[in-house]
């Protein structure tokens, strides 16, 4: 059994435990306390289509375990979690630990699971954290019997469908003007 602390570290030993994010970030389960760090993030990283904080709180709303039940007693279909800076590991001038680098969720609701968002703040991009992330939501998936993890993407958002791409993800079909704007989404699925 893992030592106490790294169980609270790691999510408290759910899936998601060991992921390979780099060294000096931690995943966690996300709250209704981590909604404004959130929202400050969302907006550069979703400039067209940010979600405002209701869109969280009803998310939230309906986080539980596997097989458990969510804050209206139904069982729990969602689960977000955020990364931030590990409080054990040095932290560059000017950032805290604890300070949230990352953030996600899937709902699981019948056979496929669905990503409802996933980002990694601008800044630390390009070091493993969007896919750490999306093994949490892999394993997380499969973990509550979905058969599949299905997403959609801004047809242009090249960085992304390159990492969906690279963890097994394969185009099913396009949503035509899904997008505020008129931009295409493409659906991907990954079979578990
Ligand atoms: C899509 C997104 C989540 C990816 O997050 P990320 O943390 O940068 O993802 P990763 O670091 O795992 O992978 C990104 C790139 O870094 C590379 N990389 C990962 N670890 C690396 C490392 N240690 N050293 C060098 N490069 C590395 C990957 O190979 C990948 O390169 P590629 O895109 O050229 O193939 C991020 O770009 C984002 O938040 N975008 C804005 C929001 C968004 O569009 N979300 C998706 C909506 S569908």
């Amino acid at each position: 059994m893992a030592p106490r602390d790294a169980e609270a570290r790691d999510g408290g030993g759910r899936p998601g435990a060991d992921v390979g994010l780099p060294a000096g970030f931690m995943l966690r389960p996300m709250t209704v306390w981590d909604i404004p760090e959130v929202l400050a993030h969302e907006h550069a990283l979703f400039p067209l289509d940010a979600w405002p904080a209701r869109f969280y709180e009803e998310e939230l709303a309906q986080v539980g375990p596997a097989g458990g039940a969510d804050a209206h007693g139904r069982p729990a279909t969602r689960d977000y979690r955020v990364v931030v800076r590990d409080e054990t590991a040095d932290v560059d001038a000017g950032e805290h630990p604890g300070d949230i680098v990352g953030y996600g969720g899937i709902m699981v609701a019948g056979d496929v699971a669905d990503v409802q968002t996933i980002g990694t703040v601008t800044a630390v991009q390009g070091r493993g954290i969007g896919a750490a992330q999306l093994r949490w939501m892999l394993e997380e998936a499969a973990a509550r019997g979905a058969r599949g993890l299905m997403l959609e993407v801004r047809a242009s958002n090249d960085p992304a469908r390159r990492l969906y791409t690279r963890h097994g993800f394969a185009d099913v079909r396009v949503r035509r003007r899904y997008y505020p704007g008129g931009e295409d989404a493409v659906v991907m699925l990954k079979e578990l």
